[in-house]
């Protein structure tokens, strides 16, 4: 079932995004050579904690952390730990959920780290735009279809790989609910978007092949071929008046 919220609720939810996407922004802020993965996931529990809010993956599903660290070809779903230190040229793909009053609110960015490489830049640079083609898709009486497919269209034109093993996804009073939120797809397909629905639109894009793997630790999906990924994310409300970006600061 899609859950379309009340105006309060949204209202709500707001508060739950502004969380996720402050706890970002300080992530981001800690990305640079020598800092290991899991001093960042500390950082951002204590602020989440501090603030009043909830670390929402931590202890979901088993997942140990309060953040998805996922460094060159870890698409999503890396575990911080204080064995991955960040080097130089690594691009660093931090995914976070914070929860409050009952909702959660979702975000991923790719930061760079000291200096990367061009076509890493590139990569980035396209994995953001495609995720603004995808809100731009996210307009109320569109389909589910529409979003992948701008996506889609965006970045294989590019030459890059969507990932299609992970999607984007419902949230709210849960951290996946319907609709599944594809990466690609064919327009006017799927479920209809209506205003009061709010979804993560997260594409991951690859440097290469997009299929990926999972490692041992039941968590961490990797490239297959051991290129390069990035991902971007934002919680987005559909509204009569278009998409609204529940994840962005007001700078
Ligand atoms: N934001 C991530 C996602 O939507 C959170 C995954 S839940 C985790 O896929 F527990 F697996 F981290
Ligand atoms: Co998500």
């Amino acid at each position: 079932m899609i859950v379309v919220k009340t105006a309060r609720e949204i209202r709500l939810m707001q508060d739950a995004c502004t969380l996720s996407a402050r706890a970002l922004k300080l992530a981001g802020e800690m990305v640079e050579p020598g800092v290991s993965t899991l001093e960042i996931d500390t950082a951002v529990r204590k602020f989440i904690e501090g603030e009043g809010g909830v670390p929402s993956t931590l202890g979901y599903e088993g997942y140990p952390a309060s953040t998805c660290i996922s460094v060159n070809s870890v698409v999503v779903h890396g575990i911080p730990s204080k064995k991955t230190i960040l080097k130089s040229g690594d691009i660093v793909s931090i995914d976070i959920m914070a929860g409050m009053h009952g909702f959660h609110g979702d975000n991923a960015y790719t930061f760079a780290c000291g200096d990367i490489s061009e076509e890493a830049r590139a990569l980035l640079d396209a994995t953001k735009e495609s995720l603004y083609e995808g809100i731009k898709a996210a307009q109320a009486g569109n389909r589910i279809g529409d979003i992948g497919s701008a996506v889609q269209r965006y970045v294989e034109a590019r030459s890059y790989g969507v990932v299609r093993n992970f999607t984007g996804h419902g949230v709210g009073a849960n951290l996946h609910e319907e609709p599944s939120v594809p990466n690609y797809g064919t327009p006017g397909r799927g479920p209809r978007l209506l205003p009061g629905m709010t979804i993560a639109i997260e594409p991951m894009i690859t440097l290469g092949d997009h299929h990926t793997r999972i490692l041992k630790d039941g968590w961490t999906a990797v490239t297959v071929d051991g290129s390069l990924a990035a991902h971007f994310e934002h919680t987005v409300c559909i509204t009569p008046d278009g998409p609204l970006i529940m994840t962005q600061l007001k700078e």
